[in-house]
């Protein structure tokens, strides 16, 4: 009997899985995690990296075409410096150890969010993981760092509003394609929407992460604390996806022939 679950094997047992596209994960939990063991916050914010080591590698088995990561928001900065300077160490060691296993897992790494902010060392470790796996074809693995949706939705606004005072736009040409092409979510296209949007450790907000994306994602809390999210964590959600029944505003395929 085997030991390990393959890919192959994992594939299989999940082949009446609908997989989602795109994932989208708050990553939260992690200061409670530390205080229950009596640790410091950064051991928390530490056992999250590898969390994101173990759920990037399951999504991108499963075949999750992106999975974006809520890793520092606008909002972070008004936490104590220290613990702010340990989570802008955390995107420094973790390509340090982890871009071998993207290149060989095929995952491109992309960055959403005003990474101009960040302390030089933070921004080159970000760089250089964009550069380095920037052939690969597979899974992209989206990190949002010192991003805010609020933020994003005004930035896009300025844009546009700047090209119609320049006399190249019209207001009314303006449209949901223009728009999405303003967002930091621009370059991946279709896939710009998160399909399901996870967020640990029992709080039920949204917290200014993807505002205009997340319109219609499908949305699933667990109380489940970031270090501790597994592969099965991330199965359990797919499962949940798996039976929703998503209308987009219209009607479902069951209503449609029953009226
Ligand atoms: C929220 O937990 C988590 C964060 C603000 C940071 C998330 C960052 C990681 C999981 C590591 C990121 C890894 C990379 C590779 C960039 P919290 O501190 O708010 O937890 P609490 O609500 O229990 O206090």
């Amino acid at each position: 009997m085997a030991l390990f679950k393959t890919k192959n094997s994992l594939n299989s047992e999940m082949t009446n899985l609908k997989i989602p596209n795109h994932i989208a994960i708050i990553m939260d939990g992690n200061g409670r995690w530390a205080k229950k063991r009596f640790m410091p916050r950064a051991a928390g914010h530490k056992a999250g990296m590898n969390t994101v080591k173990r759920v990037t590698k399951t999504a991108s088995d499963l075949g999750v075409k992106v999975l974006t990561l809520y890793a520092f928001s606008t909002e972070n900065w008004t936490r104590p410096n220290d613990e702010v300077s340990f989570l802008m160490q955390l995107p420094i060691d973790f390509f340090n150890e982890f871009v071998p296993d993207l290149v060989k897992n095929n995952i491109r790494v992309k960055v959403m969010g005003d990474i101009n902010r960040l302390p030089a060392g933070t921004q080159k470790a970000v760089e250089r993981a964009i550069r380095q796996t920037s052939d690969n074809t597979g899974m992209v693995l989206n990190f949002a760092l010192n991003y805010g949706g609020q933020l994003e939705i005004i930035e896009a606004t300025k844009i546009l509003a700047q090209r119609v005072a320049d006399g190249l736009l019209s207001p009314d040409e303006i449209n949901a394609d223009m728009f999405a092409n303003v967002l930091n979510t621009s370059d991946l296209g279709d896939l710009a929407a998160p399909d399901l949007m996870i967020r640990t450790s029992g709080e039920l907000r949204l917290s200014n992460f993807m505002p205009y994306q997340a319109a219609y994602s499908e949305l699933y809390f667990t109380d489940v604390l970031w270090p501790d999210y597994t592969a099965e964590d991330l199965n359990q959600a797919i499962s949940a996806y798996t039976l929703r029944d998503r209308r987009f505003g219209g009607l479902t395929q069951n209503s449609e022939s029953e009226s």
